[in-house]
């Protein structure tokens, strides 16, 4: 009869912790492990893998990260329902989200406020007519365009279908199984998502004003993570953008260490704070990403990347094996947007009004004592005693905001909800108030 450990064995290529997480995977990938089979105790594997006991329980750690087993009473432990890698944190962060009088839940931007890409769409004429398969993958005067206001000098630029894109290459390229990378606390649920599935462990340290905390960020270089992940401006969702006193300093913390920053601009032209970048001290190890869904709309699908020439060459590389390129329609349409002055006044006046009603609710909210972080992009970051309780709350009284336990990276990490205070048109004297009232409700203590 064949055994699970016979099974693991025949995928086991290296005999390390990595290694049998990867075989384990594996085998679950191509379906020899099915959900809920269940693994041979630690020793007993150990023992037929002539393995340590203590490689075998570094392997069940990282697996346990990636969810792809779980302990399971007395039954031992067993591959997981939940294998299959997804949006987890993501759909949880937004599944309060129905019927709202006024849905803040969603992070999005307001569709009023976004250019007019029909009148962007109709200017195009041989746009998308390429030569060859194999043709710069970069429309001309494109790169010219984005260097305008780039944070740093660099020519090495890729255009993606989105920020999300851009993570995911890199991430898929940068880093392998079991790794371990630093992120924020809190984090956009959708990049842990995207570590989860990737088996990739994350460390989160706090952010205060000015961006990431240099002490912790100092001390998580300690543990030899493979890479950094931060949110330059308009941080999703506190709203803090990183002062250029932070990213000096960061740069040089990361210095000598050698490992990528991976920064993820998703708020782009409609966050109030200049462009800001490792990369005016680091542009070898930066990799700077500015999403273009915020500022032109969601739906464009696209951002733009730099990086270390042989990064960027290599995620080409790799490109054309897949999706090839990012349609070359879709980036004349981005230039024309980039520079048409009546897109460029649209755009500005998107900045100011989201500016605008941030201030307002932040106002309104220091009237009723609750005071919050960070002063861009169109999230708050809203302190809460009990964030279910003020979840139910504020859906009782229509108003839709998302959990925050999604984006936190630390257990120990006090209460929040996120709230989209950039889709908040008027009433910020109201909205403030039932934000003020949700944030002090203490948990339910359910029926006796
Ligand atoms: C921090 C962050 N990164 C990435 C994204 C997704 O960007 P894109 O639409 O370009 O994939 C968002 C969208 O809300 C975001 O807030």
């Amino acid at each position: 009869m064949v055994t699970n450990s016979d099974v693991i064995a025949d995928h086991l290529l290296e005999r390390t912790s990595r290694g049998l997480a990867a075989a384990v995977s594996a085998a679950v990938g191509d379906g020899s492990l099915a959900d809920g089979a269940r693994l041979p105790p630690i020793r007993r594997l150990a023992s037929d893998l002539e393995l340590s006991p203590s490689t075998v329980s570094a392997a069940w750690r990282l697996l346990a990260t990636a969810r792809v087993i779980r302990a399971d009473g007395r039954r031992g432990t067993v591959i997981t329902a939940h294998a299959q890698p997804g949006p987890v944190r993501y759909r949880r962060a937004l599944e309060h989200s129905s019927a709202f009088n006024l849905d803040l839940s969603t992070g999005m931007p307001d569709a009023a406020l976004l250019p007019d890409l029909g009148a962007a769409l109709s200017r195009l004429h041989r746009a998308g007519v390429s030569g060859s398969y194999l043709d710069d993958p970069i429309v001309p005067g494109l790169v010219e365009s984005l260097a305008q206001d780039w944070p740093y000098e660099t020519d090495e630029f890729m255009i993606v279908d989105g920020a999300m894109d851009a993570l995911d290459q890199v991430s898929s390229h940068l880093l392998r199984y079991g790794d371990g990378v630093i992120v924020e606390n809190p984090s956009f649920p959708p990049l842990l998502d995207l570590l989860d599935a990737l088996g990739v462990r994350h460390a989160g340290v706090d952010v205060d004003e000015e961006g990431m905390m240099p002490s912790q960020f100092a001390e998580a270089l300690d543990q030899h993570p493979r890479a950094v992940f931060l949110q330059p401006r308009a941080h999703n969702p506190t709203g803090v953008s990183m002062s250029s006193e932070r990213a000096q300093e960061l740069a040089r913390l990361v210095a000598p260490h050698p490992i990528f920053v991976i920064e993820d601009d998703s708020a782009g032209s409609v966050a109030a704070a200049r462009p800001v970048s490792l990369g005016r001290w680091i542009p070898s190890r930066t990799v700077h990403v500015r999403s273009f869904s915020k500022s032109y709309g969601p739906d464009l699908r696209l951002a733009a990347m730099s990086g270390p020439r042989e990064l960027v060459d290599a995620l080409r590389e790799r490109r054309l094996l897949g999706q090839g390129w990012t349609s070359r329609l879709l980036q004349a349409v981005l230039i024309d947007l980039l520079t048409q002055p009546a897109t460029r006044r649209q755009v500005a006046r998107a900045r100011g009004a989201y500016a605008s009603r941030r201030r307002k609710l932040r106002a309104a909210l220091e009237r009723e004592g609750v005071s919050i972080m960070g002063d861009d992009g169109l999230n708050i970051w809203l302190p809460v005693r009990d964030e279910t309780s003020a979840l139910i709350a504020l859906a009782s009284r229509g108003i839709g905001a998302a959990a925050g336990s999604p984006f936190l990276t630390k257990r120990e990490s006090a209460s929040h909800i996120r709230v989209t205070a950039g889709l908040v048109e008027r009433d910020f004297a109201r909205v403030g108030h039932e934000l003020a009232i949700a944030a002090t409700l203490r948990p339910h203590a359910g029926p006796r």
